[in-house]
């Protein structure tokens, strides 16, 4: 079928569901919501089989609905309805939310049923679950519900609020007086409860040290007590503060500004000065020793774990974003961790993402973001290249949540990659204002999928699922249908090479050296680094233009063409 998406941006969730549709042979071609005009002008171009929103933020027109139909991804369950779905679920702490697939009517999110897929909740961020179960129970629906749509004859189900399984009822959308953290009187729980609920977007918006603020990337602490309320610590960029029973860490701020465009930075940065005369916690302790991070029970971005011949760096980055100083932190740990008597090192990421390459918001907020690019860039090399140049140990990059730009180039730096089954991947930089991009992607990628593919996945732009990279040779396994399966195959995967150690270790130095004496890395380097100068300080603007638009959410104002198949000249 030829399938239009009529959705706000090519998110992960729209990026997924493509995935799967075309990966089931139907033609998906995509236009953003700009106006009723541009959406009309595309559905004619297109003459779409079906139309489905993955990801709309208003209504389609009617005009479009009435004449053919058109299917809404609302993450909710049955008879949920309004735009705060999974805000109300978080706040509300349902122990079970879903996603529906229902056609487009008159009132939102109440028209006919398709189908729905419901999944437990877990304590996390609402992106975090919205990446994930509601990610994956999308997919099922949505294929439900084409399915069924392609098949023909099937009715789809009116909601009706007195079924028994239409547990979802009409809510509006959330305020900030709803989820108004009250510092005097809420416990830990509550306190990560409203700021997960708005995480994401739009924070819950409190005040810190007199700075009016959105708080983001909320973790419990019950190492550090103080007075309700006040701020007890910072390091690493993230500040801890006190609640009735315990504390939190909170890694982000975004500043409420009337008029200054804001966007969320590391909370100690957008606090600077105040946090003077706030205790800095110990660094922290990335050393291989308990499984809990730093101080035992602080909550730590970077965690390493180890377990018989195999140590697991786990690296819990607010939106998979690298700074200079993360990277920094990450290498230091990693150089720690190969000093360990183990004989695998897993580079597990976060749960959320694995690596979406440069802190473009760091680099955006930085006197001379040239200059940040520079350093950011320069400091993602040297991690990729101490794990290319590991000798002493076998490395294994485990993606279990997603990777973009030069985060997948930087876990093609290990001698394995593999994915969770439903992660999706974006290996390539020219979305980023034609960023030519480094992390020595012009070796890693040709050695394993070719010249020509290399190309072709760089050029394309598009997304690419993990079965796709693996059946590509960009990855070398996709398993495991949630985090549990997937942690367990890493698992086997590490022991049976840990196993194996002395051999492969022995042919990995071979080929290690014979690819050194062919061309060396630093080769490699300096003719990526090159391109980068031009992109960070060269004339052509492009990287700094997209990067501002990406960092401010600048909205679309058209939908590129390798995207919109039906504004290509000479499709037919
Ligand atoms: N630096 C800073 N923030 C980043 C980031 C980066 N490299 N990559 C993603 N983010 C942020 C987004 O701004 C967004 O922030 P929000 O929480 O305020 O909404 C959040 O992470 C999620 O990103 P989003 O684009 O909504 O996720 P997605 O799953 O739909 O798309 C990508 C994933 C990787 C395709 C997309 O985020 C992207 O293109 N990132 C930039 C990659 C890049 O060019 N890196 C620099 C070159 S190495």
């Amino acid at each position: 079928m030829r399938i239009l998406f009529l959705t706000h941006s090519f998110n992960s969730l729209s990026q997924r569901l493509y995935l799967e549709l075309t990966g089931r042979g139907h033609e998906v071609s995509i236009e953003f919501d700009i106006s009723d005009a541009v959406t009309l002008e595309a559905v004619a171009m297109c003459r779409p089989d079906l139309i489905v929103a993955p990801f709309l933020k208003r209504a389609i027109p009617e005009e479009i609905w009435r004449r053919q139909i058109c299917l809404i991804v609302h993450p909710g369950i049955r008879g949920d309805r309004g735009p705060s779905a999974l805000d109300w679920a978080i706040l509300n702490s349902e122990q079970e939310w879903g996603v529906t697939v229902l056609q487009a009517a008159a009132e939102m999110d109440a028209g006919d049923i398709w189908a729905s897929a419901n999944f437990p909740m877990r304590a996390a961020s609402k992106s975090s679950l919205y990446r994930n179960e509601v990610t994956e129970a999308a997919a099922v629906a949505v294929l439900e519900a084409v399915e069924k749509f392609e098949a023909g004859g099937v009715r789809p189900e009116p909601l009706d609020d007195a079924r028994p399984d239409v547990r979802g009822q009409w809510r509006p959308a959330m305020r900030q007086e709803d989820r108004a953290i009250d510092w005097l009187h809420d416990g830990t729980a509550t306190v990560l409860r409203k700021i997960r609920s708005a995480d994401g977007f739009p924070g819950v918006l409190d005040e810190v040290l007199g700075v009016a603020c959105y708080l983001y990337d909320a973790h419990p602490e019950t190492g550090l007590r103080g007075a309700p309320g006040e701020v007890i610590a910072h390091g690493n960029g993230m500040i801890c503060r006190a609640t009735v029973d315990g504390a939190v860490w909170v890694g982000h701020l975004k500043k409420k500004q009337e008029r200054e465009p804001a966007f969320k930075l590391p909370a100690a940065q957008v606090l600077g000065e105040r946090l003077a005369g706030v205790a800095e916690t110990p660094a922290p302790s990335p050393q291989p020793s308990p499984t809990e991070g730093r101080g035992g029970k602080t909550w730590s971005d970077i965690r390493y774990e180890e377990k018989n011949a195999v140590g697991t760096l786990h690296f819990e980055f607010y939106n998979g974003a690298m700074s200079t100083a993360q990277c920094g932190r990450l290498l230091q740990a990693y150089q720690e961790a190969i000093r360990c008597d183990t004989k695998v090192i897993v580079l597990a990421g976060g749960a959320d993402f694995w690596s979406n390459g440069l802190h473009l918001n760091l680099i955006e907020a930085a006197d001379s973001p040239a200059d940040e690019s520079w350093r950011n860039i320069n400091a993602m090399n040297d991690l990729a290249r101490a794990i290319l140049a590991t000798d002493s140990h076998l490395t294994i990059s485990a993606l279990q949540g997603n990777a973009g730009a030069g985060g997948v180039f930087l876990a093609l730096a290990a001698d394995r990659a593999v994915a969770r089954e439903g992660v999706v991947l974006n290996p390539h930089y020219k979305a980023m204002g034609n960023l030519y991009g480094s992390e020595y992607w012009t070796y890693l990628l040709p050695r394993r999928v070719g010249e020509e593919r290399a190309g072709e996945i760089t050029g394309n732009r598009l997304p690419v699922g993990a079965r796709q990279a693996k059946e590509l040779g960009l990855i070398d396994g996709c398993f495991g249908g949630d985090a549990a399966a997937f942690r367990c195959g890493v698992e086997a995967l590490a022991e049976s090479l840990a196993a194996d150690a002395p051999a492969l270790l022995a042919a990995k130095r071979a080929e290690r050296h014979r690819d050194e004496a062919g061309k060396p890395l630093t080769a490699y380097r300096a003719e990526e680094l090159a391109q980068m100068k031009r992109n960070f300080y060269g004339f052509d603007p492009s990287y700094h233009v997209a990067r501002y638009n990406f960092v401010h959410k600048v909205p679309h104002s058209r939908t590129p063409r390798h995207l919109a198949l039906h504004r290509r000249i000479g499709v037919k």
